[in-house]
């Protein structure tokens, strides 16, 4: 699949970062550019190495990792896997505890599911909409999470579920902490595939200073240590219509869970 700009990151090379920022926001009225641009100001002085595999990993803050356009490669393979969880276990729109409807859609596969209804957040053995145990995570999926962790200083995560969640250009996730998991040491691997989105990186409080970062088709996000429990959300999905996934950002979180 030939994408026009695989990897935006480049452009950071050859443009100014504020430049960068506001060609990327032009028309986005609710993305607060004076935030973005101390945020990529941010981005700007980060440590950016490319390693043997030519992944640019490029560390935030310490901790918060993003490896640029990393699940780009195998996309199509990752991609199928995708559309055959989704077949056995399908996307769903949860409520939450408070019982508001989250916008954005949901699956699960791995040993366990995370799900959301008036009884609370918790993870699951068996799917509630089919009866189901949710499917088993594709080895390709596991291993671009493992990997990932691994250049990310994790080098001991083994995932056991991995959260897909679906969002059209309406959805958001307001911000929240991944809290529900019984291991804290292990890090959260976040695969972003399709349109792009803001991802709003915030501290251990909902109102400590925020961090906006531009999450593009095939890029990872790791985070975890001191890290772990702060709060993120997605502020907003771009528009446009993606040559693989259409009208949706997936987003994959991989979490070991129990
Ligand atoms: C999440 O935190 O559950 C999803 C984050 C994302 O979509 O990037
Ligand atoms: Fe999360």
């Amino acid at each position: 699949m030939v994408r026009p700009c695989t990897n935006d990151y480049f452009k950071l090379k050859t443009h100014t970062v504020v430049e960068y920022l506001r060609q990327k926001l032009s028309g986005n009225s609710e993305v607060n550019v004076n935030d973005c641009l101390s945020n990529n100001y941010f981005l700007a002085r980060s440590k950016v190495t490319v390693d043997l595999f030519n992944d640019e990993v490029i560390e935030l803050q310490h901790s918060l990792t993003l490896i640029k356009g990393m699940a780009a490669n195998n996309v199509d393979r990752y991609w199928r896997s995708v559309q055959e969880v989704a077949q056995q276990a399908p996307f769903r729109k949860m409520q939450t505890p408070g019982g508001q409807m989250m916008s954005a859609e949901i699956t699960n596969c791995g040993q366990v599911g995370w799900y959301s209804d008036r009884q609370g957040y918790r993870y699951t053995h068996l799917d509630p909409l089919t009866g189901q145990t949710w499917p088993t995570m594709p080895t390709c999926l596991k291993a671009l999470a493992v990997d990932a962790a691994t250049k990310a200083g994790y080098p001991k995560f083994v995932p056991d579920v991995c959260l897909i969640n679906r969002y059209s250009t309406d959805s958001k996730m307001g911000l929240h902490q991944d809290r529900d998991e019984r291991d804290f040491t292990q890090p959260i691997v976040s695969v972003s595939l399709g349109l792009s989105a803001n991802f709003v990186f915030a501290g251990s409080q909902r109102n400590s200073p925020r961090q906006n970062i531009l999450l593009e088709h095939g890029d990872v996000l790791v985070w975890g240590g001191q890290l772990r429990k702060h709060f993120h959300g997605i502020s907003k999905v771009l528009p446009g219509d993606d040559p693989l996934t259409g009208p949706y950002r997936i987003n994959l979180t991989f979490r070991q869970a129990l």
